[in-house]
């Protein structure tokens, strides 16, 4: 009796122990987590390949050399990727014709990926019919380049909108949110930076809690996937 209640005791102290080094276990791997997180998140602009500057540049140029004619501007703008970036540092999908609904805080729209990788993508987006939505909280930069048509926004506080027009970027730094609407039929060139995977959840949630759009889903995520794993295998992070 006596032997087996002092090893109860021993036990008990032995596992009272055990819990203390396995939650001081626990958090210096939850530290070290958040250190690996800061430090990818401090150096992740070595990542990036496209220049917000010259994306502008270009969709100027784009308007300038196809007035009124969006298939022209978007085949201008691919035929300058194409020529600016070697198909070494980048993945550019040429294929203009791959489009796919995209449907994300409300708004709707069709979007055809230029680029897509873990830091960066690059995407024509927009609808000739016009669609309002919220703009999502997003863990990258958006720099909404503006190739027809109008976009419109505000955040709580603004009670005027802000107006974007052809030539204009709109820029959603991360984290900031805003109601949106683009006006009638609108298309821009929308290039984002930051963690791009982690924006996924927000461009899924209408598909899954509302269209059900089973093939729109599976090409949206077949495209973005093959995009992601072409750049990865040429060292694209
Ligand atoms: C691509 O567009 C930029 C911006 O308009 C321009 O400076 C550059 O010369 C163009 N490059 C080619 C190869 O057309
Ligand atoms: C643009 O094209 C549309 C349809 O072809 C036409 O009605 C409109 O007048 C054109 N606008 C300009 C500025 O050329």
């Amino acid at each position: 009796m006596t032997v087996s209640k002092t090893s109860n005791k021993t036990v008990t102290k032995n596992s009272e122990g055990n819990w203390l080094v396995t939650w001081l276990r626990r958090l210096s791997i939850l530290g070290m987590l958040i250190a690996t997180f800061s430090w990818l998140d401090a150096i992740k602009d070595r990542w990036y390949v496209f220049d917000p500057v010259f994306l502008n540049q270009l969709a100027n140029t784009a308007i300038a050399a196809s007035p009124n004619n969006t298939a022209g501007m978007i085949s201008h703008i691919l035929t300058n990727l194409t020529q600016t970036y070697p198909t070494s540092v980048v993945r550019i999908n040429t294929d203009s014709d791959e489009w796919v609904f995209n449907n994300a805080g409300g708004a709707m729209g069709a979007m055809y990926v230029i680029h897509a990788s873990i830091t960066e993508y690059l995407i024509i987006f927009g609808t000739p019919l016009g669609t309002e939505g919220h703009t999502g909280i997003h863990t990258a930069d958006d720099y909404f380049n503006i190739l027809v048509g109008e976009q419109w926004a505000f955040k709580p506080g603004q009670l005027e909108m802000e107006k974007y027009t052809p030539g204009m970027v709109h820029l959603m730094p991360r984290g900031v949110a805003k109601q949106y609407k683009m006006h009638e039929g609108c298309w821009a060139m929308e290039y984002a930076r930051g963690w791009i995977p982690l924006m996924l959840p927000f461009g899924f949630a209408d598909t899954l809690t509302s269209t059900l759009d089973v093939p729109t889903l599976y090409n949206t995520v077949r495209i973005s996937g093959r995009e992601m794993l072409g750049n990865l295998m040429i060292g694209k992070i």
